[in-house]
């Protein structure tokens, strides 16, 4: 069966104004993100993972980050187009996001239980006080949170790191969106409850068939969770490809050494990322050619020259930018 295409990323280039200079975080990245499916994006500390990940929200620190190219398309519609109104209804209800850091997420002036009603009132208007309470502690106890009702009137300050990422993940989830973008879900939570969250996550796609972005930088939770993947290197798209074929068979030079410290495909090892020798360029001095040119052990001549696009190397839908094929 085809699956649906709800989100569209076309050739996004996003920019940074800073003391040193303008600097192009993301560099010409297109993806595509199909309903009820899940999208991994992964790659190296810096790479533009977060920064593709707000310009989708369209929450990019102002005035110093802006979309300066590219189209995103939200069920066929560009985003970029709409008024701040329009993408405030979308965020939420259309494409929810769960934040690196949960405290740019959470009000530290309201209580939980006040910030999940919220939720609910902005996305089921309909609902009476006494469901919207019992559907916040519902969905606090899902997320795993001990005591949900006394966690109701207490501050994102009082509580644990952990359980503030968890109160995010369940408001997040609250308002059912068609697209969730997870941004380091669980990086910072102990096994047993990323395991959890995760498997949460999974049931409610099945549930509600909503679509899923995955950044992390752990493969083995990439393997586990996603179907497609896009990995990133130094603000570009490296490559993308079906999950399984690019595990099995990666193209891009990058990707081959991101994977070879992984065993096995089942692996539950948390993988560096940092195994490949040589460092990521800087933003503000980046080569002519190829960003992975210094890194590279297949470098030819061409790749010094130009930027390679990304071109198909294989089987469906896998592509990647590099000259060898
Ligand atoms: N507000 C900002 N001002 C200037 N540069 C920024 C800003 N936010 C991000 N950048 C730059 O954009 C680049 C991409 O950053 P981004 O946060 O997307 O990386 P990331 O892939 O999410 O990394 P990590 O895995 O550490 O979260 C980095 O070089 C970063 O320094
Ligand atoms: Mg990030």
């Amino acid at each position: 069966m085809k699956e649906e295409v709800i989100l569209e990323v076309k050739d996004l280039v996003t920019t940074f104004d800073t003391e040193e200079g303008r600097i192009r975080a993301v560099e010409g990245v297109s993806f595509k993100v199909k309903r009820g499916q899940t999208l991994g994006i992964v790659g190296e500390s810096g790479c533009g993972k977060s920064v593709t990940a707000l310009s989708i929200m369209r929450l990019l620190p102002k005035p110093f980050g802006r979309i300066e190219r590219g189209q995103i398309l939200f069920q066929g519609q560009d985003i970029l187009t709409l008024s701040a109104e329009e993408m405030h209804r979308i965020r939420g209800f259309g494409i929810s996001m769960i934040f690196q850091e949960p405290m740019t997420a959470l009000n530290p002036v309201h209580k939980v239980g006040d910030q999940l009603r919220e939720v609910f009132q902005l996305h089921f208007p309909e609902m009476n006080d006494d469901e919207m309470w019992n559907r916040s502690v519902e969905i606090l106890k899902k997320v795993g949170i001990p005591e949900p009702v006394q966690r109701m009137s207490e501050y994102p300050h009082q509580i644990s790191g952990g359980m503030r990422q968890r109160v995010m993940i369940a408001m997040a989830l609250a308002a059912k969106p068609d697209i969730l973008i997870a941004d380091e879900p669980t990086t910072a939570l102990d096994v047993t409850i990323q395991a959890q969250i995760l498997d949460l996550m999974k049931d409610l796609q099945q549930e509600t068939h909503m679509a899923i972005i995955f950044i992390t930088h752990d493969l083995g939770v990439i393997a586990e969770m996603c179907d497609e993947v896009l990995v990133m290197y130094a603000g570009i798209a490296a490559e993308f490809a079906e999950v399984i074929e690019l595990f099995k068979t990666p193209k891009h030079p990058y990707t081959m050494g991101l994977l070879s410290s992984i065993p096995r495909l089942d692996s539950k090892r948390k993988t560096q990322l940092s195994i490949i020798k040589g460092m990521v360029p800087s933003l503000y001095e980046l080569p002519e050619g190829c960003r992975f040119i210094n890194r590279c052990a297949y470098a030819m001549a061409v790749c010094e020259k130009k930027s390679p696009e990304l071109r198909a190397v294989g089987g469906d839908n896998h592509v990647a930018s590099c000259y060898l094929y």
